[in-house]
C-alpha cells in the first residue's frame, strides 16, 4: 500500500475523474487509515508500504504497479503519460527487495493487477480501455498460465478490478454491465457467478480485496455484503469515497504480495 502523502486530482483520465469534484484529502487521509487498520489489525495480514513520490497523485492505487507472482513482478505498462511516472519508483521498490522485474513489450499497455486477477490458477485480464490484449498473451507465455481475456465495455469499469473479484478457482463476483456479451458468455461458462446490483456495481462493489475467508470491500455495499456473509465470509466495509472520486477503492488501493 502507498500512504497519501501526495494524494489528490490533479488530472482527468477516467470517467470519475473532475477537476470540480477534488478529494477531501485530510478525509482522504482518516479513510486509508482505517483501511491499513482494517488490513493489519482486523484482516490481520502483513502490510508493505511505497512512499508516495511527490509529482504522482495517483500512485497510492498501488494495484496498478504490476502483478506479482512469487519473486517476480511483471511491471506496468501505464497508457496515460500522468501515471507513467510512478513506473521507475515501482521498479526501484521491487528491485531492492530482490524481486526478479518483467516488463511488458513495449508496444503493449498492461495495468498491472488493475487488469488481472487470478481465479485459481487462471488469469482473468481485462482490456480495451486501459490495458492492450496484446499484453495477455505475453503474461500467459512468461507466466505458463491460461489466461481468460474480458473486453470492457463501460467507461465507468475502466480496470478489470472495478468490474469482477474471484472468490476462489469456481467462484466470480461480476457486475455484467462492465463486459461485452462475448465475455459474459465466456465468465458464465467458466465459473460461478454471483451479480453485483448496478447501485452497488457505481459504489465500487467489485474493488474489494479477498484474504482467504475475508474480504475488504468499500462502503455502501449491503446487498453484496449480505450476500457474501451468507456464504461464510467475514466482511469488512471501509469508507473510501474520497478516492472513488479518482476512480479507486479497497482493491485498487492494495497490491497483493505472496
Ligand atoms: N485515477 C487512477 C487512474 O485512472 C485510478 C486507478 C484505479 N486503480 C485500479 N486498479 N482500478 O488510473
Amino acid at each position: 500500500m502507498c500512504a497519501p502523502d501526495a494524494y489528490d486530482l490533479r488530472y482527468e483520465i477516467n470517467a470519475w475523474m473532475s477537476l470540480k469534484n477534488r478529494p477531501d484529502l485530510s478525509l482522504a487521509t482518516q479513510q486509508w487509515a482505517q483501511l491499513y487498520r482494517v488490513m493489519t489489525e482486523s484482516v490481520g495480514i502483513q502490510v508493505e508500504l511505497i512512499p508516495q513520490a511527490a509529482e504522482t497523485p495517483d500512485m497510492v492505487f498501488t494495484a496498478n504497479a504490476g502483478l506479482v507472482v512469487g519473486r517476480r513482478i511483471l511491471l506496468s505498462n501505464f497508457r496515460h503519460p500522468e501515471r507513467q511516472l510512478e513506473a521507475p519508483y515501482f521498479r526501484a521498490w521491487f528491485e531492492q527487495r530482490g524481486y526478479e522485474v518483467l516488463v511488458p513489450p513495449e508496444t503493449c499497455k498492461f495495468e498491472g493487477e488493475g487488469d488481472a486477477l487470478f481465479a485459481g490458477d487462471t488469469l482473468l485480464a481485462g482490456y480495451l480501455k486501459r490495458s492492450d490484449i496484446c499484453s495477455h498473451q505475453w503474461l500467459s507465455e512468461t507466466l505458463q498460465r491460461r489466461v481468460i481475456s474480458l473486453e470492457l465495455v463501460d467507461p465507468r469499469w475502466y480496470h478489470l478490478d472495478t468490474a469482477l473479484f474471484p472468490l476462489s478457482d469456481e467462484w466470480v463476483v461480476y457486475y455484467p454491465g462492465a463486459f461485452d456479451s462475448y465475455a459474459r458468455r465466456v465468465l458464465e461458462a467458466n465459473f460461478q457467478l454471483i451479480e453485483v446490483a448496478p447501485e452497488e456495481a457505481l459504489k465500487f462493489a467489485c474493488n474489494s480485496v479477498v484474504i482467504g475467508d475475508q474480504i475488504v470491500m468499500p462502503a455502501g455495499c449491503p446487498k453484496l455484503q449480505t450476500e457474501l456473509q451468507s456464504r461464510g465470509f467475514r466482511v469488512y466495509s471501509v469508507p473510501l469515497s474520497e478516492f472513488i472520486k479518482s476512480g479507486g477503492a479497497a482493491k485498487c488501493l492494495t497490491l497483493y504480495l505472496e
